[in-house]
């Protein structure tokens, strides 16, 4: 059968990545598709640039148009990121009538629904594997493998930068800026690092999988979003002293109100096998009502194991070229016609257990004030750990572990902790989740 050409746009760490694998595996990957799957052309904007693959035999050029416009390329690999000029460009692509595969989280984000109509409109494919946690298959998990499953819960580490420095300020006690120098300099963070740290990069990710998990549409905009910027050594290590780790995670659950959307750093306990996902792997941890609890692990980001996700794309693209595109798997797992309009919860009404870190006066009657807050508002503890005084008058550290708690009491209670004399204006919150029935701190 006559090969498939590809067009890449893209010649950074992904796509040369993305040609090795294709070279190394021609003849396993013809024998999977059925077909040989040759890049025709590539597309860089610095042609000059030294690149850690075999050019020979693509054309090259430095305009993108020289793909999406041409007649002989039956599939577009987008590895821009970004979303100018990819979105314009995927749209171009679907329009000559292109099957589509991109790495693009924020594109498909932001504008999936836009980008799936219209290749829905066309009878094109649109293939995103790579576009969350890098060469863990997890789209494909949820939207294929689990799809006799009504999916309650999705947990994931699904940033490697953020997972990175969490581990290095424990491991190593490094400092978070020396750390994610660190993660820079080994290509795990994203061109503005920005994204990984402040959590949008998860969020995206979160976005495409919650979509895929729970039938509903693509909604960014609703994610609540907490990154690691504030985050302070001293409660890496406390968190260590309550038996449990700090991660960085992104969570959407099924609740009897709605969908819980939220990234955030979160305590867990020491022995879930989350907690000891470390540096820059990723896992996601999937509840389904059949399936039970289970468990993808894997590099989130990096050359091949991001190639090895496009490429598996392509692939199932190539499979498919020749079935009906009413029959074909749709793009969000949920046809489109049926998506659910279930609410994302407003974060004032998701309900989690919280470790507080409270700078107080060490003097009588100060944990009384504190306890009473809480009490007033219904918000039992679970654990208290005062941290030594240094006998110098300095206001010393009081973690507290509460059982679960609606945010918008937490917040009226923080407001009510942090005007009281006793106690420093700066309060450390972060949720804790428990993810095998357990709390975090229960056996503190
Ligand atoms: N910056 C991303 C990460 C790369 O750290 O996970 C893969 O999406």
């Amino acid at each position: 059968m006559k090969p498939v050409s590809v067009g890449l746009l893209g010649l950074g760490t992904v796509g040369c990545g993305t040609l090795n694998v294709l070279a190394r595996n021609a003849d396993e990957i013809r024998r999977r598709a059925g077909r040989s799957i040759e890049v025709r052309r590539a597309v860089a904007r610095d042609l000059k640039r030294r690149r850690a693959a075999d050019l020979s035999g693509i054309a090259l050029s430095d305009n993108p148009d020289d793909v999406v416009n041409d007649a002989g390329i039956d599939v577009v690999v987008e590895l821009f990121g970004g979303l100018d000029p990819a979105h314009g460009l995927i749209l171009r692509a679907i329009d000559n009538g292109k099957h589509v595969v991109t790495a693009n989280k924020a594109l498909i984000a932001d504008y999936g629904q836009e980008i799936f109509e219209a290749a829905q409109r066309r009878g094109v494919m649109v293939a995103f594997e790579a576009a969350v946690a890098g060469g863990i298959p997890i789209v494909k998990a949820v939207r294929e493998g689990l799809s006799g499953n009504r999916i309650d819960r999705l947990v994931g580490i699904i940033n490697g930068t953020t997972n990175f420095i969490l581990t290095q300020i424990r491991d190593k006690q490094r400092s978070f800026a020396d750390a994610l120098a660190e993660a820079q300099l080994l290509g795990y963070a994203e061109a503005d690092p920005a994204f990984d740290v402040n959590g949008i990069d998860a969020a995206h990710k979160l976005t495409i999988i919650a979509a895929t998990a729970f039938g509903i549409p693509l909604q960014f905009g609703n994610v609540h979003i907490e990154g690691l910027a504030d985050m302070d050594s001293r409660d890496v290590l406390y968190a260590g002293e309550l038996d449990c780790r700090i991660k960085h995670l992104a969570i959407a659950k099924r609740t009897r109100g709605g969908i819980e959307l939220r990234v955030h750093p979160t305590l867990i306990r020491g022995d879930s096998m989350l907690a000891n996902v470390e540096g820059v792997m990723n896992a996601v941890m999937v509840d389904g009502d059949a399936a039970g609890p289970t468990l993808y692990y894997g590099a989130g980001a990096g050359a091949e194991p991001t190639a090895s996700a496009v490429v598996a794309d392509l692939i199932d693209v190539v499979r498919a070229l020749t079935s009906d595109p009413e029959n074909r798997v749709p793009h969000l797992a949920f046809q489109p016609g049926a998506l659910s309009d279930v609410p994302v919860l407003d974060i004032g009404d998701v309900v989690t257990a919280y470790y507080l870190r409270l700078q107080v006066k060490d003097e009588p009657g100060v944990l009384a004030a504190i306890t009473r807050v809480l009490g007033d508002l219904n918000i039992s503890i679970e654990a208290v750990m005062q941290k030594e005084t240094s006998g110098d008058g300095k206001p010393v550290p009081l973690v507290l572990m509460t059982y679960p708690v609606r945010e918008r009491d937490m917040n009226e209670a923080v407001d009510r902790i942090r005007a009281l004399d006793s106690v420093d204006d700066k309060v450390v919150r972060i949720r804790v989740e428990p993810l095998h029935g357990e709390a975090c701190g229960e056996r503190a």
